[in-house]
């Protein structure tokens, strides 16, 4: 594997492009955020890498929990960006316009359920999984992406509202393949980082907000299926947390490990 050039992964004060980012492809592997962990942990890349998987045996959600693909017939991509975690702590709001910036293309009509979810008529059509960590080389966070291309049975996701993909808005000829809808993202993603570093956060959250799935509807926070609170969705704050108005007030929700889910 060779090693990327340390003027694209030496920061991100000037905008990286598609030409900056190393692609791997892969037949299989347990999970490409763990793929791409290891070679940055054990040196084996440095810099700007994406990716992509054609199936995973072990793909991750948050928390710990399962990502679910059939080989072929999703996006498995995962991006190494030369970044600490507090650098960009709405990282994963942005990587969720970016996506959805780029579904609208083929006019797939995505929304953004907070922190991490990209759903489309109120199903789950894919996610985010961003983590960070140090390695010999300084600070990296990888970006997961997960995307039903076709269809998906998995009856549980969102509380029982199930999966969507892309297969229920295109059909099969017009169907982007992974690689091609990995890069894509990637550029949205890159492009979307830049713009936060030039303008700041605000054209991302009013984006976000724009696409928020539950904004003032009656939702509750849980905490592993408990049920913390309840109340009205209000959309985001200028920290990216969620604001939810219960009967004691406003309270704020920051990302952790709690969810977001639609009051029954
Ligand atoms: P949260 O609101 O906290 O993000 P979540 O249920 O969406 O909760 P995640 O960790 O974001 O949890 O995503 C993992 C969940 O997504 C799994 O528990 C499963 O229900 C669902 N899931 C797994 N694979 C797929 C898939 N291919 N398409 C849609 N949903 C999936
Ligand atoms: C979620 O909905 O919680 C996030 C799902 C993220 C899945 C992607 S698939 C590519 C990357 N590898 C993983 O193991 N997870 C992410």
């Amino acid at each position: 594997m060779s090693k990327i050039s340390q003027q694209a992964r030496s920061d991100l004060h000037s905008m990286l492009t598609q030409a900056d980012v190393h692609w791997i492809e892969l037949d299989s592997v347990d999970s490409t955020n763990d793929y791409l962990a290891r070679a940055y942990q054990q040196g084996r890349i440095s810099g700007p890498a994406a990716v992509v998987a054609h199936m995973q045996t072990a793909g991750r959600g948050r928390a710990g929990r399962q990502w679910l693909a059939q080989p072929g017939a999703g996006l498995c991509l995962s991006l190494g960006l030369p970044l600490a975690g507090q650098q960009m702590p709405y990282l994963p709001l942005c990587v969720g316009v970016a996506v959805a910036q780029v579904l609208e293309q083929w006019r797939v009509p995505v929304q953004l359920k907070w922190p991490n979810d990209l759903l489309a008529d109120q199903r789950k059509l894919g996610g985010v999984l961003c983590e960070s960590f140090l390695t010999g080389q300084g600070a990296v966070t990888v970006v997961g992406v997960g995307l039903n291309i076709h269809a998906i049975d998995v009856p549980e996701a969102l509380s029982g509202r199930g999966a969507a993909s892309l297969s229920n808005y295109l059909s099969t000829p017009d169907l982007p393949s992974p690689r091609e809808v990995a890069e894509a993202v990637v550029s949205s993603v890159l492009a979307r980082i830049d713009a936060a570093r030039v303008q700041g956060i605000d054209a991302i959250f009013t984006e976000f907000t724009q696409r928020d799935a539950w904004l003032h509807s009656q939702v509750q926070v849980e905490d592993q299926g408990a049920v913390c609170f309840a109340g009205e969705a209000m959309g985001i704050d200028r920290q990216g947390s969620y604001l939810v108005n219960t009967d004691q007030g406003l309270r704020a929700v920051h990302a952790g490990d709690l969810s977001l889910r639609a009051r029954p």
